[in-house]
């Protein structure tokens, strides 16, 4: 096979600025990720430790084999999103190995108010179990949670995507025979209690955790019953009396070993996962050094970056198989190997012209016709415009793209290395294009199109509007224009602020940032996670416009 020859030459200034400038970049989003690691602050860490309860992270490494990595998703969902700070958005998720065993864990945060759901909890609780049905993966919860955060109920109990559709999906999820377990370590309050109740197989904490649907405040007001929690619904009741749950521990750490039992007995009719760089993925890395990423990603996302160079850094041998190299150079398409998972690339190497998108379209169809999955690195400004491009018929080919993205049925990963905007976002497979994961980079920016053009496009269409308008004085048309100059900024402002990959991930558009450095041990999870389930759908084609 082909192999990248890179060409950077590793002491250039403009490789050593870009290398300190990413360097900043993870530097940031590890010490935001150390503090959110952290969960509810210090007091409250105290109280549940005081409780004789094992902080979250230890309940997943406690739960987890010994020494496995655990890949954590969207942990900078809630990010600057309420006035509340909230942590991971008070739930982590994430896939590790449970006796070699590839499984999805929910956990529950009761340091950040109380594991109570807020919209974005719920929306992270739900991409979990969606992520799990895309991979064939066994959900396990670990429950500590006060129910649906009250103040928000209407923004987190009534809609399709509100807090019911966490039990409707783990009945859906159940019917695939994806087996759902649940270790009740805390409260696990009104619809909440459902988790529980409709795992295969629960498990509760004596003394500690709870199931019940009305607690003993609310069956005091309610009928006049006093009652301590306990009583009510502690693990001695559901475990000998109601049957609401199927085996007692004295502790976490108890309750977590039998978790691991529980799943050692798990079916494992699908293959799991090799884990990450072992011996064998070393040897088949890269011939540069993912370290190099760094230098290679311009600070200025209007600088072109060669995505050859990425290419090599992130496939086996740095070997790729390319793809009518000579025609519509824009976008590259290519076929090579990551972590020996056969994967076909297509990555921008600029604005995406009518040629690149037939490329795209064309390549994507030799994926699917190969039951190959594929790899968007996204680098988008959007397609051409321009009289000469929209005669050519360009909406039409960018159509046959984001037709073939909406409609390949192999596995699909995006990364987004740089820019996300426009109908490039659609035609390189962004959030609403179904990729089982989307990672960030963190100097990535998405929104309808850059700061400069959205304010520019919006003064033009201020100004002609006021035009438009009836007869206004000199100095009032004077007072307008200025206006929509101070508009003009402020648009710019909001765009920068909407396009950072932080305002992203708080909002779960993404799966998470990443450091550049990680990306090939990210996609060699996804990609090996799909072989549980390597195909979306076994839809037809639909129609191409030609
Ligand atoms: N809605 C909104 N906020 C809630 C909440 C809920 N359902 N449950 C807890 N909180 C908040 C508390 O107000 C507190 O906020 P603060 O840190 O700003 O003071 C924080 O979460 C922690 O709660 P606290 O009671 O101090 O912690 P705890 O560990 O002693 O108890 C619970 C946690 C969840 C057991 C307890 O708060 C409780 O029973 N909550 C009510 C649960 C309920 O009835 N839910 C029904 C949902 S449908």
């Amino acid at each position: 096979m082909a192999i990248i020859e890179s060409k950077i030459n590793k002491q250039e200034k403009t490789y050593l600025k870009n290398q300190s400038h990413m360097q900043t970049l993870v530097n940031e989003l590890n010490s935001k990720l150390q503090l959110i690691h952290e969960g509810g602050g210090y007091k409250a860490r105290a109280r549940h430790q005081q409780r004789g309860k094992l902080l979250p992270f230890e309940r997943i490494e406690t739960l987890l084999d010994y020494g496995s990595s655990f890949t954590e998703l969207s942990p900078l969902a809630g990010y600057d999103l309420y006035d509340d700070k909230l942590p991971a958005g008070g739930i982590i998720t994430g896939i590790g190995k449970i006796h070699h065993k590839d499984v999805m864990l929910i956990v529950n945060d009761a340091t950040v108010k109380g594991g109570t759901y807020y919209p974005v909890t719920v929306k992270k609780h739900l991409r979990a179990q969606e992520i799990a049905a895309e991979n064939y993966l066994p959900c396990i919860h670990l429950v500590d949670s006060g129910g649906a955060f009250l103040p928000m109920q209407d923004q987190v109990f009534p809609d399709k995507d509100s807090f019911g559709r966490i039990f409707y999906q783990q009945a859906q999820l159940s019917t695939m025979g994806l087996s759902q377990i649940a270790v009740v370590m805390g409260p696990c309050i009104a619809g909440g209690a459902y988790v529980a109740a409709m795992s295969d197989e629960t498990i509760m904490v004596e003394n500690q955790g709870t199931i019940y649907l009305g607690g003993p405040q609310l069956v005091q007001a309610a009928t006049g019953e006093k009652i301590d929690p306990e009583t009510l619904g502690g693990a001695d009741v559901h475990c000998k009396i109601s049957g609401v749950a199927d085996h007692l521990a004295h502790n976490d750490t108890e309750a977590l070993e039998l978790c691991r039992n529980i799943v050692a007995h798990l079916p494992s009719s699908n293959p799991d996962s090799s884990d990450s760089f072992s011996k064998e993925s070393e040897q088949r890395l890269p011939l540069y050094a993912a370290e190099e990423l760094y230098g290679l990603i311009p600070d200025d996302l209007r600088q072109p970056m060669d995505c050859h160079e990425i290419i090599a850094r992130l496939v086996d041998y740095s070997e790729f198989q390319e793809f009518k190299s000579l025609y519509g150079t824009t976008l590259v398409c290519g076929f090579a190997h990551i972590d020996a998972h056969p994967v076909g690339i297509l990555a921008n190497n600029g604005i995406l012209f009518s040629e690149s998108a037939l490329k795209g379209t064309h390549f994507i169809e030799l994926c699917n016709q190969r039951g190959i999955p594929i790899v968007f690195l996204q680098n988008i400004a959007g397609f051409m415009v321009g009289k000469h491009y929209e005669h050519q018929g360009i909406a039409k080919d960018g159509a046959k793209m984001v037709t073939a993205v909406a409609t390949s049925r192999v596995a699909k990963f995006t990364v987004i290395i740089g820019g996300s905007f426009g109908a490039g976002n659609y035609a390189m497979c962004g959030r609403a294009y179904g990729a089982r994961q989307l990672w960030m980079w963190p100097n990535a920016k998405i929104s309808v199109m850059g700061g400069d053009v959205a304010a520019s496009l919006m003064t033009q269409i201020k100004k002609t509007s006021s035009q438009n308008q009836s007869e206004t004085s000199d100095s009032d048309e004077i007072k307008k224009l200025q206006m929509i100059q101070d508009r003009e900024q402020d648009i710019k402002m909001q765009f920068e602020d909407q396009g950072s990959p932080y305002y992203s991930s708080a909002r779960l558009w993404d799966d998470g940032i990443i450091d550049p450095v990680q990306t090939r041990e990210y996609l060699a999870l996804g990609l090996s996670l799909a072989k549980r389930k390597p195909f979306d759908s076994e839809v037809n084609w639909p129609i191409f416009r030609m």
